[in-house]
């Protein structure tokens, strides 16, 4: 009798213990569930990649087992190479890295993954497919329905400025080509276009330049929302600013969502930073589950119209309303 009720207890508390085994304790096949994680970050110096590390922090939280060694590349590419050279040979149990640049940062994810440490790519890609897995959100469906949403607003045709991310990472390079598929077949003209580097100052620099050379610029589209702050700021100071729209990525809540509430943006394409999911894939690795190689984020637009609504998203079909 005693027997049976004990067994009864034991299979009533055996789903509890296995759900409580799954997401607090992960193991990996040799039962070791103590993990260290090495996190490498291209550069904390924009509100984005705090966000991005601070939903790392937040998910990491929840798993008592799982413990963060933060880097921060300031922007240096040889610098983030050595981060993971080192943490390879400090032996932790997986990577993750945002990198800054594709081709440079290559090589030593590859071999980090030849050393049997998962390496999980963020938000910039490498070159080739020696990675674990890839998050992000699809730059180049980004771009274009920003081609298409400007293309629209502009009745087909007006003069823009294109104010590019780092064309030496994926980011910059699809939200690029994403655009120019956006705007095909329409009379738009590109007057002027740069690469500021994702970073503020050097698009209020750029355009600086294309107010002196341009009296009429109808619209900018900057690869995030820094650079089209930049922008905004330079037409403010020549007093230009009513004269043009501002077109940004990222709609972070206390950034570029904020500036389309503050109409100093007219749009912002959600750019998720893919933390909290970075972690989740981490501890599916670990414990030897399978995980896809790419993992795609969804985006939402943000205007005037819908910004108080929460946005709405983009790449979506809507369904055919039905017949009456
Ligand atoms: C931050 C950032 C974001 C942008 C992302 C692209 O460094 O420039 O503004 O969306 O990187 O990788």
């Amino acid at each position: 009798m005693r027997a049976s009720l004990h067994t009864a207890i034991y299979a009533l508390l055996l789903p509890v213990t296995a759900l409580f085994a799954q997401t607090v304790f992960a193991q990996d096949a040799k039962g070791k569930n103590n993990f260290t994680l090495g996190m490498s970050q291209c550069n904390l110096g924009e509100p984005w990649r705090v966000q991005m590390n601070a939903d790392i922090r937040k998910a990491a939280k929840k798993h008592r087992n799982v413990r963060v060694v933060y880097k921060d590349a300031q922007n240096d590419t040889l610098r983030q190479r050595a981060h993971i050279e080192e943490f390879v040979s400090a032996g932790v149990e997986l990577i993750i890295i945002s990198p800054k640049e594709a081709a440079p940062l290559t090589e030593p994810v590859a071999k980090a993954v030849e050393a049997g440490i998962p390496v999980i790519v963020l938000d910039r890609r490498v070159l080739g497919d020696k990675y674990t897995c890839f998050i992000g959100a699809d730059n180049k469906l980004i771009g274009r329905e920003a081609g298409k949403w400007i293309a629209r607003k502009l009745g087909g045709k007006g003069k823009v400025v294109e104010l590019k991310g780092l064309m030496t990472s994926t980011p910059g390079q699809d939200r690029h080509t994403g655009f120019r598929e956006g705007i095909a077949g329409s009379k738009i003209e590109i007057i002027f276009e740069a690469d500021m580097k994702w970073l503020e100052p050097n698009a209020r620099k750029e355009m600086e330049s294309a107010l002196a050379r341009y009296d009429e610029i109808d619209l900018v589209y900057a690869h995030n929302d820094p650079g089209a702050h930049g922008a905004y700021l330079a037409a403010k100071a020549a007093d230009r600013e009513k004269d043009t729209m501002f077109i940004g990525i990222d709609a972070l809540p206390h950034e570029g969502v904020m500036y389309v509430k503050q109409s100093i943006l007219d749009a912002t394409f959600q750019y998720p930073t893919g933390g909290a999911e970075a972690i989740d894939v981490a501890l599916k690795i670990l414990s030897g589950e399978e995980v896809p190689k790419e993992i795609t984020l969804g985006s939402r637009l943000f205007t005037k119209e819908n910004v108080e609504a929460g946005g709405e998203p983009i790449g979506v079909v809507e369904a055919e309303p039905a017949a009456p």
